[in-house]
């Protein structure tokens, strides 16, 4: 087991600043990977929410890139908490336009409870919040409408919050809230790694590997990885990783070149060749 310490720093500003721009905001839009919802949720924020009793919507982004099936088990477990979610692929813009309506339903005693006060009807306030690479800017640019990215906030530069307007009926803070991975537990980190969240050089790349190959060899995706590889999972990881090697003539200084098989496996999980895979389920 490797200690890792995940930027303890950055992670405490990053909380700070997300706890300010929380208040200023009606609902979240929490948004985690669908093919490792719980890995991809931070956990610091996740007790922020629900300690301030603040409404989100919980957005399953990059369904294409996971397995159907465990996409809608998902959605059951967060609806059995009585947290809404929403499956969406923010790249072809899948979901997206259900959000507006979505946050006005989960909002709908507190608008109700401010007209019956007197208040002037208005519009809803929302941000986005999630880990790098969950694809903020991605659903920031297709709820706004325009292909120019959102340049996330600088070092250094401090800006005033920007509301970007989507419709009549909500607004949006134009800087998602960047929040770092957190994992204590080495698996989530793996699942981060193997995903591209986070750079697969701050672990140890072989641990990663057998790690995602018993993963594999003990789920329904095994005949996925067996057939494109030509290889038996009952043989042992080193055997398997061997075979790949050497089937390829892949050496290096005499024995099997098993970087170049890690990032094989990787580019190919990464790119679908080896099919829609849920790393975690429900
Ligand atoms: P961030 O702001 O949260 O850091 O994420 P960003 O939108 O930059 O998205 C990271 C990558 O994820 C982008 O790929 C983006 O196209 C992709 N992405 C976002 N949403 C979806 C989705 O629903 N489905 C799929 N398949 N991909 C999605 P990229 O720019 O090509 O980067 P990379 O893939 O080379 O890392």
């Amino acid at each position: 087991m490797q200690n890792v310490q995940w930027y303890p720093g950055h992670m405490a500003k990053a909380m700070r600043e997300m706890e300010e721009k929380l208040k200023i905001v009606d609902i979240v839009l929490e948004l985690i990977d669908a093919r490792i919802p719980l890995s991809s949720q931070n956990p610091s924020i996740n007790q922020t929410l629900i300690q301030k009793n603040k409404p989100r919507l919980v957005i399953l982004n990059k369904i294409d890139m996971a397995d159907s099936q465990v996409n809608k088990e998902w959605l059951k477990y967060f609806e059995v908490q009585g947290i809404k979610c929403l499956l969406v692929d923010s790249n072809k813009g899948i979901n997206t336009n259900k959000i507006t309506n979505i946050c006005k339903e989960v909002l709908k005693e507190k608008l109700e409870r401010e007209r019956l006060k007197g208040l002037k009807p208005r519009s809803i306030r929302t941000m986005v919040i999630g880990i790098p690479n969950v694809g903020k800017s991605t659903l920031i640019n297709k709820l706004v409408g325009r292909n120019t990215a959102i340049t996330g906030n600088k070092p250094g530069v401090t800006k005033a919050q920007q509301w970007i307007r989507i419709n009549k009926d909500l607004d949006l803070l134009d800087t998602p809230g960047v929040l770092w991975p957190k994992f204590d537990d080495i698996k989530v980190g793996y699942n981060l790694a193997i995903t591209g969240a986070i750079k697969d050089d701050i672990l140890h790349r072989d641990d990663m590997i057998l790690y995602f190959l018993d993963f594999l060899r003990n789920s329904e995706y095994r005949k996925l990885f067996e057939d494109r590889y030509s290889v038996s999972l009952d043989e042992d990881n080193v055997s398997v990783l061997d075979k790949m090697a050497s089937d390829r003539a892949w050496k290096r200084n005499g024995y099997s070149d098993y970087e170049r098989v890690y990032d094989l496996i990787l580019n190919d999980f990464r790119s679908l060749k080896l099919g829609h895979i849920s790393i975690e389920r429900p």
